[in-house]
């Protein structure tokens, strides 16, 4: 799908009764501010320096006390699986066992119960998610996810290797370049944050739920190959009980509270699993390929046959949470 019309989602904020004044980010960020009871409304970019600008600039409003929509919380979610397990745990949508990291060795502290579900933090489709079986396959997998080195440092290490003259000094005594140079290299060894998530076992598909105010999506993913239901491409719209997954999704949406959230949810017997969310460019699959939405409509859920465009779903969405 290609990029949102604005000036449509604007028209369909208009006759829910809001007006929009339209800014450039250039102009937020170069002090064209507006007053703090303002929401600002923004979207995000997969540039990654148009990315960093406007994390920049969601920083700053944030931390001065202007209203951003969605969240700060909601935009350093975005692409990061490891922010969301923090976001997770803060409203107690906890049911998963997840841990974040940085440190391959920090998982020797945790008990973790094998297998579990190893993943870099900012794959799609699937592609950075994988089961391991045990410790020793952990820290493998972990370590391969990313070139240890970057090639500046790659290029450094060979010159500390091959081009510095031997020296020594009378503080240290003990010092020589070998020595140097294998601190150094320990020193800057890197590999990807990841994160960790007990592994629901015996799954052929999860669910793609889009909530926009009171306004549920909801597509079926199967998994092919392996334990994935990403990345398969196999999808229906044929739920069995689709209310038991909508009033998990519903209860989730309330904690986090953003005029729309997409969840990937897993459910085993009874029990529901949130194994991540976006609330900021996230798949309109669900909204574009289905036949309709469900409707919360005080004590339970009704199917509306009718496809708004994603367009009108993002304003109904954000419509819904400003005039709250
Ligand atoms: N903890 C888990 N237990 C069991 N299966 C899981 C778990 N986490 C993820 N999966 C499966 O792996 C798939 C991919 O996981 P996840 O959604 O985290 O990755 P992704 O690459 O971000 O996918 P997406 O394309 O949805 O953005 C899920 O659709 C689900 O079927
Ligand atoms: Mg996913």
């Amino acid at each position: 799908m290609g990029p949102m019309d604005i000036n449509l989602i604007i028209e369909h904020l208009k006759t829910n009764g809001i007006t929009i004044t339209l800014k450039s980010y250039h102009e937020i960020v170069n002090g064209q501010l507006p007053s703090k009871d303002i929401p600002i409304i923004y979207s995000f970019s997969q540039r990654p320096e148009i990315r960093a600008y406007l994390k920049d600039m969601a920083t700053f409003l944030h931390t001065e006390g202007y209203q951003l929509v969605p969240s700060l919380e909601i935009l350093l979610c975005h692409e990061n699986k490891g922010y969301q397990e923090l976001v997770k745990n803060k409203y107690h949508i906890d049911d998963l066992n997840a841990y974040y990291f940085a440190e391959i060795e920090e998982i020797k502290q945790y008990d973790l119960k094998y297998p579990v579900v190893l993943k870099r933090l900012d794959g799609s489709n699937g592609k950075g998610v994988f089961l391991v079986e045990d410790e020793v396959s952990l820290i493998k997998k972990v370590n391969s996810l990313t070139p240890l080195y970057t090639s500046s440092q790659k290029a450094d290490l060979m010159r500390r290797k091959y081009f510095r003259k031997e020296k020594s000094y009378k503080e240290y005594p003990n010092y020589n370049n070998k020595n140097d140079l294998e601190q150094y290299r320990k020193h800057i060894k890197e590999h990807k944050r990841f994160v960790i998530q007990e592994f629901i076992s015996g799954l052929d598909h999860d669910y793609r739920v889009l909530v926009a105010g009171d306004r549920y999506y909801i597509t079926k993913r199967h998994t092919k190959d392996d334990f994935k239901a990403s990345g398969t491409k196999l999808f229906d719209f044929d739920i069995a009980e689709p209310e038991a997954i909508l009033a998990f999704a519903k209860e989730v949406h309330e904690k986090i509270d953003s005029p729309f959230l997409s969840f990937d949810i897993c459910r085993k017997g009874d029990e529901f699993y949130l194994i991540e969310f976006q609330g900021l460019h996230f798949g309109m699959n669900v909204v574009v390929k289905g036949s309709g939405y469900y409707k919360y409509e005080g004590n339970g859920f009704t199917f509306t046959t009718q496809k708004p465009s994603p367009e009108e779903t993002i304003a109904y969405g954000l419509a819904n949470h400003l005039n709250k």
